[in-house]
Parts: structure tokens; sequence; C-alpha cells
């Protein structure tokens, strides 16, 4: 007998991942005792909540600026023109990080533990030159999104407290990230670039749409990893100036974790670390899904292979693909190919093994919007005053809330249901691209 997929046990995971309302309440509750820990300086709160050394936009921004993103799957460059409150790109340059291109014999990696600090930053200050134009004459004003939990003491300084979302490269940790571009800026040739802005991905989101509403009051990255800034009102009332925070919430760490959770925080870089960002975020949904198939492939000794799930190896956008599908078998290719090769020549997908394979997707992207809903309505009640709930945006950015299906409406329906009237007073708009554009912006304040 060849090996089949015990549906039962796709079932049983699908039960563990459902978050009903109490339990939802709880990790609301959860996460709002960690802001108010984390605002007083509590250590035991799990949320780092790190300053940004910069306010909102005016909406007056204008000028030439560059904008650099690194946040771990993509380096992109752009120069951008604003005027009158409007953005245009005049340069651009991109390239992943990760790269297998067999035709062209390329392959290579720079989130390793192999890669140097002087090859990372040489490749990214080479991107940077591309979207120049190679122009190592006219000066330009660079912003930057650095995606990762940074210690700041002003705006154009930034240490990396630890690298996330699996990338391992060694000797950047603990290090001025600014100091490191600076150098490899200044190896290829261009002098004429100066920092002036280093700001994470939420914190860039948040600029990004609050340069054109100003109802804007949180940004949420929700696509290869997962965070949210926001304008702290606190701090605001009790005498500084409100100041934008960036709350590392993916580092949240109070909640009930399944046992195929715990397989992908054993099986990551650093077990124990970014426990929601495993939860809910597209680096991680893929591998949660993988696990789950792999404990439901049942067979003879010798049928199964042992490395099942490297073999596997779904990813979330395997999962957006199931997820947008139809029902009829042959929609299913690429979950066929995956599958054929360890469950043997005569396997076929049924129509049971498909609906079961596609409830156990919409359940971890369930599961997924309604965590970040949680932690969002947390971070609304905490900056309300006096309970009152203002009109207000959040802006989010990534490609699980933009593309993975089902997950922008499950986040709004957990959040109504969390802020009962109060949601209606709460819009969430998605801004692609946010981040790279906010450091233009902050490059020009
Ligand atoms: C990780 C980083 C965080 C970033 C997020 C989204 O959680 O720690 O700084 O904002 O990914 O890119």
């Amino acid at each position: 007998m060849a090996a089949v997929i015990d549906t039962g046990v796709i079932q049983t995971a699908i039960g563990s991942f459902a978050l009903g309302i109490d339990r939802l309440r709880r990790v609301e509750s959860a996460f709002l005792y960690d802001l108010e820990g984390g605002v007083s300086g509590d250590d035991q709160s799990s949320l780092k909540m790190l300053p940004a050394y910069i306010d909102l936009p005016t909406g007056r921004e204008e000028g030439d600026a560059l904008a650099l993103d690194f946040g771990g799957t993509n380096v992109r460059a752009r120069l951008y023109h604003l005027e009158n409150g409007t953005a245009s790109i005049i340069g651009e340059a991109a390239r992943p990080l990760r790269e297998t291109d067999r035709e062209n014999n390329i392959c290579r990696d720079y989130t390793t533990a192999e890669t140097s600090p002087e090859e990372l930053f040489d490749f990214i200050a080479d991107i940077v030159k591309e979207a120049v134009g190679g122009n190592t004459r006219k000066n330009y004003r660079l912003g930057w999104t650095f995606s990762f939990p940074a210690r700041q003491e002003r705006l154009d300084h930034a240490e990396l407290i630890t690298w996330a979302k699996e990338i391992s490269v060694p000797g950047v940790e603990g290090q001025d990230v600014v100091r490191l571009l600076r150098k490899a800026l200044d190896r290829c040739g261009l002098k004429n670039v100066t920092v002036k802005a280093v700001i994470n991905d939420t914190i860039a989101t948040l600029i990004a749409a609050a340069y054109s509403d100003d109802k804007v009051t949180a940004a949420t990255i929700y696509g290869t990893g997962h965070n949210t800034g926001c304008r702290e009102m606190y701090a605001g009332e009790s005498g500084r100036s409100a100041q934008l925070i960036n709350l590392e919430s993916g580092g949240f760490s109070k909640l009930m974790q399944t046992a195929y959770d715990a397989e992908v925080d054993d099986r990551s870089e650093r077990p124990g670390t970014q426990l929601l960002e495993k939860m809910v975020s597209g680096r991680y949904l893929g591998e949660l899904f993988t696990n789950v198939v792999a404990a439901a492939v049942r067979g003879e000794p010798g049928e199964v292979p042992p490395d099942l799930e490297s073999r596997l190896c779904f990813t979330a956008v395997d999962m957006s693909r199931l997820l947008a599908a139809g029902t009829v078998p042959e929609q299913f290719d690429v979950l066929a190919a995956k599958l054929a090769p360890v469950l043997g020549n005569g396997f076929s997908l049924g129509r049971a093994e498909i609906a079961a394979l596609k409830g156990l997707a919409e359940a971890i992207c369930r599961r997924s919007a309604r965590l970040v809903a949680a932690t969002l309505s947390a971070v609304i009640k905490h900056n309300s005053v006096a309970g009152e709930i203002k009109p207000q945006t959040i802006a989010f950015d990534g490609s699980v809330y933009a593309n993975m299906p089902g997950v922008a409406p499950a986040v709004r329906s957990a959040m109504d249901e969390l802020l009962g009237e109060d949601g209606k007073k709460i819009e969430l708009c998605s801004l692609m691209e946010g981040s790279g554009f906010g450091a233009a912006i902050a490059a020009l304040m």
C-alpha cells in the first residue's frame, strides 16, 4: 500500500488553530498588559517598544531622496522625487538576497552565517549605486528602512539588537548598521550619498501613510515578517512629546502554541524568540502547514521518507494558490507535485484530501489574521485617551495582508468582534511599498 494522507489528523489540527472570541480577548489583554508594561519599562514585557527619533511628516516634504529598503527578502533602492504631495520614482534597482538561477549559474545567499558583513553591505551599496545610475558626484540624501529591531540614539544611527526572519550574518548584531553601510558606500565610491535617517519598516509605513492621511495612528507589516509601529500617546501625556514607537510586536510571547508551532520554533535560527511572528507571518505560515501535512502522512515503514518536512517544504505562496483555487483536482498541480514524490506513484489527490488541505490553509491563515487583529485592537485601546476611541486609520504593508485570500476580511471581522461599535471608527488601509516611500520622506524631514 502506498502512503496516504490521514485527513483525521488534519481535522484535529484545524481544531487546534481555532481562536474563538474568549481566547482572542485573552490575547488582546495580554498584549495590552505588555504594552503598558513596555511603556513603564517593565522588563517582563515581551515588547521591546523602541523609540524612533522622528515624528510624523507634515505632508509638505519635497525634493529628491533615495530610499533604501532592506527587510530580509529583497534589497530595493529607489530615487524618489517628491513635489506637491505626490511622488514619482526616477531611479530604481532591486535584487533578492537569496537567488538561484541555474541557467546563468547564479547561486547566492546573503543571509547565512557564511556571509561576512562586508559582503552583505557591499551587495546593498551596489544596489544603491545602480539606483542612482552610477552617479558619484551629485549629492543625495538617503533614508533607510532597516526592518529589524534596532536601538537608536538619534535618527542616523541604529544598533542592530538581533537579526530576525532567519537571517544569521555574523558580526552585525550590536553594531551601528549605518556605520557599516557608510563604509560600504565609501568602498564603492558613493561618498556623495548621505545617510540621513534609518527607520524600521513599521515607522516608514506610518510616515508614508501619514503623508496623505492625518488620521493614521499605527502601521502594521504583515508579510514575510510581522510587526506594528504606532504613535505612542501616553508618552505625550506624561510630559514628553508623543513619539513614534516600533513595538517589535513579532516578539510578543504570551501565546498558546500548538505542537506544530513549537516545531516551527524549535527548527528556527533562534528558538524561543519572535513567537507571534512565527505564528502569523509569511516566512513561517508554509512551515506550519508543512508540519501538519507531514504529521498526516501515513504509510508502512520505508514508504514515508524520513526527511518528509524538507521534501514537502510548502510556502505561503503555495497556500495562497491553494486558497485561491476552486475544488477541481487539476487546479492543485503545485500541491500534487510536492506530494507525489513522498506519497508514491499510485498517489492522486482526491476531493477529500483537497478539502482537508484547503481547510488547513484556511485555519492557519484565519488564526494568523485573528492574532494580528487582537494586537491591533490592544494598540487602539492603549492609545485611547480616557477610554475614548477616536476615528483613525491603521495602515498595512505586506504580502500576507495584500495577497493571502481571506486574511484582510478576517482581520477586519476580528477587530469588529473585539471593538464592538468602536470598530466602525477604524479604517484599515493597504499601502503596498509604503515602507520604501516612508524612508524617502524621512530623509527629507
Ligand atoms: C521582524 C523585525 C521587525 C520588522 C518585521 C517586519 O519582526 O524584527 O523589526 O518590522 O520583521 O519586517
